[in-house]
């Protein structure tokens, strides 16, 4: 039987850290779906389709990865998937208690809900998307922290 994983979030944009997360899971599952929140509640800096598209890019060299993009409840999007398992990093301490509500609510609503948190390398423990946002549209360079083909977007948006 395939192991399946599903890694969602709103990849505003997706980061190293991100990818670095995506790597990893490929050890664990045989295949591996990025699932790009359509409408996050936060102020996003590019819109659904740019980053799925940018997403997409990142992952191509990938075999085992595809992206989807899901709008409403995740657990609407896992049921409709079969269920994979769903990957969340934690990067400190600090994530676990959000990521840990949300867990045992997402189970709540889907029993066979199953979570795999998992720990990116420390080099990018510090690293957000909305980090990587506010640095962009300040001016900063953000090539050390996003895949390269991510920054060529930033830098394209942060101009217009
Ligand atoms: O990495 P992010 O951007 O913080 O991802 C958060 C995400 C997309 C995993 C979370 O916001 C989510 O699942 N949103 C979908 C709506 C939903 O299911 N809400 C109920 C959560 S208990």
């Amino acid at each position: 039987m395939k192991r399946v994983a599903i890694y969602p979030g709103s990849f505003d944009p997706l980061t190293n850290g991100h990818l670095d997360l995506i790597k990893r899971s490929l050890k664990l599952f045989d295949e591996l779906i990025v699932g790009v929140l359509e409408n996050p509640s936060k102020k996003a800096l590019f819109t659904a389709a740019e980053r799925v598209a940018m997403a997409g890019q990142v992952v191509k060299p990938l075999k085992r990865v595809r992206v989807e993009s899901f709008d409403g409840l995740l657990v609407a999007c896992t049921r409709r998937l079969g269920n994979p398992t769903v990957i969340r990093g934690l990067r400190m301490i600090s994530d676990f208690e959000y990521e840990f509500q949300m867990a045992q609510m997402n189970r709540k609503m889907q029993p066979g809900y199953e979570v795999v948190f998992m720990m990116p390398d420390e080099r990018y423990s510090y690293l957000s998307s909305s980090l990587v946002r506010q640095i962009a549209t300040l001016g900063g360079d953000v090539g050390p922290l996003v895949p390269p083909v991510v920054a060529r977007h930033i830098r394209a948006k942060v101009k217009k």
